[in-house]
């Protein structure tokens, strides 16, 4: 990757989704608001700095409007925005104030730390039960496919209501629209994942049960709170947000102590530093790389560059993340730092729903790790990345679990 000091947008490529940071470290000091090309071809601006990063997700001049969004995608390159089907982008991610507020109240209450705790049991049971299959299909194995997908994915669909069946067809689909793949392969996928959510959403209706989804349905059938496509999309950003990034902070989190021997033996010697080092995780190498999207209604100005109106903005969170100006010797894995105000789960308004859940599914997956698979080890490289600018995943972590 080179970077031109000029005015030529930033050409993103396999080696920034490898190591976006080796990216990052020139942009913060050349160019920290810049413009950049991704692998779709939508070209945006791009902020890299801890500050602006802060201070640009909290700024209601960057909109987000699923209405608005298509147009001002196609604008700038993007192709592929029309093979997200209609039901799938009006969710509380997509929307600003007065809908967002009204979206995310109608499923806030479940998700505070006090709801969430009482998970603890079941997720641990979960997570008891994967290692064991693990140490059947062991000794070596890819920790992604048999612990950092099952178990996020088996706590969401719980949640949620979805049948089990369906939960490697639905991690196909999802792997395939976060990531920049062919546009045939991504319409068909969307195609999949809206046909399969809205038959979900009408079984769900015909059949209430005691779940999050049911109660969602109820609430629009009860009253005017909710159109039906808001509860198609609403599933599928609870189902793709619930696992597409918890996976990735327990693959990311595991690959960073299975490099440093050192900080590996200190937490399985003492695993109530976990939560600490699970925030340390987050910080250094963080599920989600650029922010979604969002647009400016607006000229706005960082670090003295001014984004016109009418402009894609990116935030980066691993880039802030890593900005020596707020985390000294920002690149050193330390779970000993002070990792307060680390944005890796955003900030403002959109801060994720669901990060008391991350929290404690990382907790219970690293002190199950730890004590379950004590002499665990990388069994050759890791995969590459996947091409994506949001989120920041391995494709494979082959690990042995016992010496
Ligand atoms: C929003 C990260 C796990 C649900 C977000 C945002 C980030 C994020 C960065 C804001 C994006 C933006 O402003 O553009 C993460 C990370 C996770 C995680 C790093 C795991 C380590 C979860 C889980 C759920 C979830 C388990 C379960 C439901 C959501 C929802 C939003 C969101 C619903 C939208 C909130 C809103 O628009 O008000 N997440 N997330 N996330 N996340 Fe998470």
């Amino acid at each position: 990757m080179t970077i031109d000091h000029d005015t030529r947008p930033v050409v993103l490529d396999q080696d920034f989704f490898d190591d976006p940071d080796a990216l990052y470290r020139e942009l913060r000091d050349a160019r920290p608001v810049t413009r950049a090309t991704g692998p779709n071809g939508l070209t945006f601006w791009m902020i890299t700095r801890y500050d602006d990063a802060r201070a640009a997700l909290n700024d209601p001049r960057l909109r987000k409007d699923s209405r608005r969004l298509p147009e001002v995608l196609q604008r700038h390159g993007a192709t592929s925005f029309r093979q997200f089907a209609d039901s799938l982008v009006g969710h509380m991610l997509n929307a600003d104030p007065p809908d967002h507020t009204r979206l995310r109240k109608l499923v806030g209450r479940a998700f505070t730390v006090r709801a969430i705790a009482r998970l603890r049991p079941r997720i641990e049971q979960i997570a008891t039960e994967l290692a064991d299959a693990a140490e059947q299909a062991g000794p070596e194995l890819d920790l992604l496919d048999h612990f950092a997908f099952p178990l996020p994915m088996t706590v969401i669909s719980e949640i949620l209501g979805v049948p089990g069946e369906r939960r490697e067809d639905f991690r196909h689909w999802s792997n395939l629209l976060l990531s920049s793949g062919p546009d045939e392969e991504r319409a068909a996928a969307a195609a999949s994942m809206a046909q399969f959510l809205s038959e979900l959403v009408a079984d769900k209706s015909a059949h209430p049960g005691d779940d999050m989804l049911s109660e969602i349905v109820r609430a629009s059938e009860d009253g005017d709170s909710l159109s039906s496509a808001e509860v198609t999309a609403m599933a599928f950003l609870l189902l793709v947000a619930g696992h597409e990034t918890t996976v990735n902070l327990i693959g990311n989190g595991m690959l960073a102590l299975l490099r440093d021997p050192g900080q590996h033996a200190r937490l399985r010697a003492d695993p109530d530093r976990v939560p600490q080092a699970v925030e340390e995780f987050l910080r250094y190498d963080g599920p989600v790389n650029l922010a979604t999207i969002r647009f400016t209604d607006e000229p706005v100005e960082y670090s003295g560059v001014t984004i016109p109106a009418g402009e894609v903005v990116l935030v980066s969170l691993i880039g802030a993340n890593r900005d020596p100006g707020r985390y000294p010797d920002p690149q050193r894995f330390d779970p000993d730092r002070d990792t307060s105000g680390h944005l890796a789960f955003g900030y403002g308004i959109h801060h994720c729903l669901g990060a008391p859940l991350a929290r404690l599914e990382a907790d219970v997956a690293f002190r199950t790790l730890l004590a379950r698979f004590p002499d665990m080890a990388l069994a050759g490289a890791p995969g590459q990345h996947r091409e994506s600018t949001l989120i920041h995943a391995l494709t494979a972590l082959p690990v042995r679990l016992n010496a």
